[in-house]
């Protein structure tokens, strides 16, 4: 058996113990309605705070490979601030070798040293991984462009609050068109307010397995 990985400085686990790689796939994959909203894009950001193991990303990476046109291009932006080594997100991703076979094994030789500020990984021709190893309040303000969806992943808000902070929400707005989407495993409500005030329509929608709710929700620009 293997033994969830758990992060020494939030003694939280980095995904759920019944069955992680699904409740990615609910929460954040279908949460922001993918691989729908990716079809016909001919490039689609998605940004993700707290990359962790990397499983969202690998998910995410996968299902664009089996859905999207040869054409199109996926970016992937992820702020860490703690970074796992290549070692750790073997160990912890193990379980799931043969389901990310051809994935896992290129995303850990590629993976950069832990040494802060933005990596760029080019995994194949048509998916690239930015790595912003800092505190994402720290990073976001730095990021220009436009996200097309975001995973909200940082741990519990009651145990993490740096994660779901204004300057988080603020730049979220900033770097969000019309119609970018987000998804999170939470349905706080400092984080339901907090995204509603920055231009965000939440919606508080089941959660996986036993959980009771989880948000997502589109940017409107509307401020309620
Ligand atoms: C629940 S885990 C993310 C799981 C991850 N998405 C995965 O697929 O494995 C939350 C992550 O957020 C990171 N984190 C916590 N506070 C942060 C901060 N202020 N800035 C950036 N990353 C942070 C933690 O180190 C941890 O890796």
């Amino acid at each position: 058996m293997f033994g969830v990985p758990r992060s020494k400085q939030f003694d939280d686990v980095y995904f759920s113990e019944d069955n992680g790689l699904e409740e990615t796939r609910y929460v954040f994959l279908k949460g922001n309605n993918l691989p729908e909203n990716w079809m016909g894009k001919e490039r689609f950001v998605i940004a993700e705070t707290g990359f962790g193991t990397g499983l969202n990303f690998l998910a995410a990476w996968k299902l664009f490979k089996e859905t999207a046109q040869p054409e199109q291009k996926l970016n992937f932006i992820s702020f860490e601030k703690f970074p796992l080594d290549g070692e750790e997100i073997l160990a912890s991703l193990q379980r799931w070798s043969e389901e990310f076979a051809g994935y896992l094994e290129p995303l850990v030789e590629m993976y950069p040293l832990l040494i802060p500020g933005f990596h760029k990984i080019v995994l194949d021709e048509q998916v690239s991984l930015i790595l912003i190893f800092d505190d994402v309040n720290d990073a976001i303000p730095q990021v220009e462009g436009a996200v097309d969806a975001w995973f909200l992943d940082g741990f519990k808000p009651s145990t993490n609050p740096d994660m779901w902070s204004d300057v988080v929400f603020e730049h979220m707005a900033r770097l969000s068109r019309d119609g970018t989407t987000f998804a999170t495993f939470t349905a706080a409500g400092g984080v339901r307010r907090g995204l509603g005030t920055h231009g965000f329509e939440v919606k508080k929608v089941p959660g996986f397995g036993s959980k009771r709710d989880m948000s997502i929700g589109r940017y409107t620009g509307a401020i309620v």
